[in-house]
This record gives structure tokens, sequence and C-alpha cells, in this order.
């Protein structure tokens, strides 16, 4: 490929080690796009006559189609898809072509084919976000006042409704997406122009490049344009906690869907079984998610470690940015589709629920609560709950089962109304102030995104 100072053509092995093209051909869309700007901006400077153009602009727009109608043939010698497509649109235009990389460099060329796939993806995974909150909306409100225990330490804390705990993940995505949106907006600069490292001798309008691919502003800083991978960095950041966040509700999901727990059932569709043992039902999906996440942090951990050595400017280490980049994309798209099905089609089993939560322990802080409402200050309530946990486990005796006397042997605080506390209803009726789980509170929120969601 390469002419002039070279003598000997680059070892097999070398081309097999430092090729791109075998995934970066992705880029092609807007490479071609990126492509196009550049020729319009060499026009209006006077570096190309109005035929040339046009023979340039048509030739990479019947190269565009034949890659959209998989009607090309990428060569690894060729590298990258830079030089597919620039070696391709000269083979079919002639020495015309040739003319293409004029005050422009691979370096502020795949920085910007860069943003703009990045840009592109997070188009595509923003209405997917808000897919999957759609869903857990609706959920939420289809199991709206069923109760289950909520849990810190995976031990039974206090009660909570299936709508709050999907809702939590609701709040979660809806940062997610603010987060990709402000990504979005940092990275949406074009670094056109920049060339291999100092701008060129030939001054193309940058602004009309970067207005025409729909970028914001220019980059004020070639070296900086050239040599950074933030916004790259940015995006896998961002899908790696999206993953984290679908990774905690995959565990919620695989605890709620054993035996021990019978919250909820699967769809048979979004659920495997197993080769050797009959009985199964797998939540194959969540462990994928959980599984994925790993890799989904490693391509973060991955590129962020490619970067952190690199002197100023471009280094060819910063081609590793892309397949994890690529990949990260790919498998959150994915696995917000998938999620969002099986949620959708995802029962509870409100007997099951509702077993559980008639645990009376649940309501333990309730009922310290409830003493301090009688003036004792909180920390004396505590242990004095904690005392009558302590004798309803020696007598084996459901706390609310033992009787005013027993409350009251511990302590003269406690009243004859002390059974009142053991109530759901009233723990709901109470718990009404912004963020809790009452039933007011969740109608609000659930009213809320809806709206936000529609
Ligand atoms: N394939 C290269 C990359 O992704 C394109 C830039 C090549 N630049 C260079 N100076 N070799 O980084």
């Amino acid at each position: 490929m390469w002419t002039g100072r070279f003598t000997q053509a680059t070892a097999d092995k070398v081309l097999r080690y430092s090729e791109s093209v075998s995934y970066d051909w992705e880029l092609y869309r807007h490479d071609i796009a990126g492509s196009i700007a550049h020729a319009r901006a060499q026009l209006a400077a006077g570096m190309l006559t109005q035929e040339e153009f046009d023979a340039i602009e048509e030739g990479l727009r019947s190269i565009l189609a034949d890659i959209d109608a998989g009607n090309f043939a990428w060569k690894r010698e060729l590298e990258d898809v830079h030089m597919n497509i620039e070696s391709e649109l000269t083979h079919r235009i002639g020495s015309t072509g040739a003319k293409l990389h004029t005050a422009r460099s691979r370096n502020d060329q795949v920085a910007t084919d860069t943003r703009l796939y990045c840009r592109d993806r997070i188009d595509s995974i923003l209405p997917a976000l808000r897919g999957l909150q759609r869903v857990l909306v609706d959920k939420a409100e289809q199991y709206q006042d069923l109760r289950i225990p909520g849990y810190t330490h995976l031990q039974r804390a206090q009660p909570v409704t299936v709508a709050h705990h999907l809702l939590a993940y609701v709040e979660m995505l809806a940062r997610d997406a603010s987060r990709l949106a402000d990504c979005r907006r940092r990275l949406n600069v074009c670094p056109l122009g920049s060339g291999a490292i100092a701008g060129s001798t030939i001054n193309l309008d940058r602004a009309a490049i970067a207005a025409e691919l729909g970028f914001d502003a220019v980059t004020e800083n070639s070296m900086d344009a050239i040599a950074d991978r933030d916004y790259v960095l940015e995006c896998l950041f961002c899908l790696s906690l999206i993953g984290v966040h679908l990774s905690r509700l995959s565990e919620d999901l695989v605890l709620w869907s054993s035996s021990e727990f019978g919250f909820c059932t699967l769809s048979d569709a979004h659920t495997t079984g197993s080769s050797l043992m009959p009985q199964k039902k797998n939540p194959d999906v969540c462990e994928l998610t959980r599984g994925k996440t790993g890799r989904l942090v490693g391509n973060l951990v991955s590129v962020l470690v490619a970067v952190k050595g690199l002197p100023l400017t471009y280094n060819r280490d910063l081609q590793e940015d892309k397949e994890p980049l690529f990949d990260s994309f790919a498998t959150i798209l994915l696995a917000l589709q998938v999620n969002a099905e099986m949620i959708d089609a995802m029962q509870m089993n409100p007997d099951r629920c509702a077993s559980a939560v008639a645990d009376p322990l649940l309501l333990a802080t309730d009922l310290a609560d409830y003493l301090v409402r009688r003036g004792i200050p909180f920390r004396q309530a505590h242990e004095l709950v904690g005392k009558a946990v302590a004798f309803s486990v020696d007598t084996d005796t459901p706390l609310n089962q033992l009787s005013p006397e027993q409350f009251q042997s511990i302590s003269s605080a406690f009243g004859e109304d002390v059974h009142s506390v053991f109530d759901l209803e009233r723990a709901f009726r109470l718990r009404t102030n912004p963020g809790s789980p009452g039933a007011e509170r969740t109608k609000h929120r659930l009213a809320y995104w809806r709206k936000e969601l529609s």
C-alpha cells in the first residue's frame, strides 16, 4: 500500500496484526459522509472543479450503495475502512479520487468517523432505554398494590411494593439516559481539519464541514482532537453503568424466580431448560445480562488502559478503541430489548408475595416508630423492640402474637394498642413522604413516568 519512501512490502504477519478493516468497516457510512463534506469544502475553496466534485460525490455514493447491498469486497491489505473506500474511489473515477485526501489525514478522519458513530449509536440506545422504562412502568402499574419484602443485606428489611421496587430501576435508567444525552452533546464536535496533528496549510471551511455533518461546533485544538478518546471512554462508561443497572435487576429476577422466593414466573420464551434435569427452567437471560456486564466493564477498562500512557498525539494504540466500543453498543442495545421483552412477559405470584410480606418482623421498625410517638427516644425504642424480637425468637412466638402483657413486661412504654402496628395497611398509609412506597406516592410517580415516557 505504501509507495514513495518504502522499498519493501509490509510483512504479511504485520498486515494481519495491524489491519482494522475486519471490524472498522462498520464506520463506512460515517466515513463516506465525512468525505463528501470534506470534498464539498475543497470545491468551495477552489481545490476541486464542479466536475471533479460531482465525480467524487457520485463515486462515493455508488460505493455506499454497494456496501449497503453487501456487494463490496473489503481488502485486508488496504488496512482500514478509510483506505479501502478511498482506493476504491480512485479505482472507479480515476486520478480525481486522489485529490480527496488533500488537507486531511486518517487521524482527523478516524476521530470524525468515530464521533459520528457514537452519536448514531446513542440515538438508537436512547429509545431502547425508554422502551425498557415503559415496560417497567407497565409492570409496576399492573402490580401497583402487590406487597413484597424489601431487602437490605438480602435479609428481609421493610415492606415495599412491586411497583416501588420496579420504579427504582426506572429512576436509574432515566439517569442513564440523561448521562448518554450529555455525553452526546459533548462529543458532537467536528475534528476534521485537524489533519495529522497540526492542521493544514490548505485552509478549508471547517464550520461548513461541521454543519453538513450535523456537528454543533469544530474542535479548537488540533492536537487534542487527534489524540483524545474521551468521547469513546464516556460512551463506554455510560454503557457499562447501564449494564450494571441491568445486572442488578437481573439478580433480583434470578432471586424472585427461584423456588425459594417464588415471587415471579418468567415466560418459557425467556428461559431455558436443562439438557439433563427435566424439571429445570433457568433464567438464562438474567444470567447472561449479569455475565455480559463483566465484558462491558472490561471494554471500558481496556480503553482506559490503552490511552493512559500515550504521549500526544496519535499513536496506533488508539486503533484498539473500536472493537470494545462497537461491542458495548451492540451488547447494550440487545440487552435493553431482550430485557424489555422478558419483563413484559413476566408474571408475579401474588400468593407467594403475600406470604413473604406477612412476616411481622418486617414491621419491627414501625414498632420502634410507635414507641417514638409515645415519647421514647429512638435509640431506646430500637433497643426495646430488639428485646421484644429476642423474646419472640426465644419463646418461638411470632412478634405480632406476643400479648400486650408480654410486651409490657419488656417496657411499660408499650400500650394496649401495640397490635395496631402489625397492619400492612397502616404501614403503607403512614408512608406519605416523597420517595416512600405509600400508595398515593406511587400513584403520583407512576403518573409522572407515564407522561414523561409517552
Ligand atoms: N485505523 C486507524 C485507527 O483506527 C486509522 C488512523 C490511522 N492513522 C495512522 N497514522 N496510522 O486508529
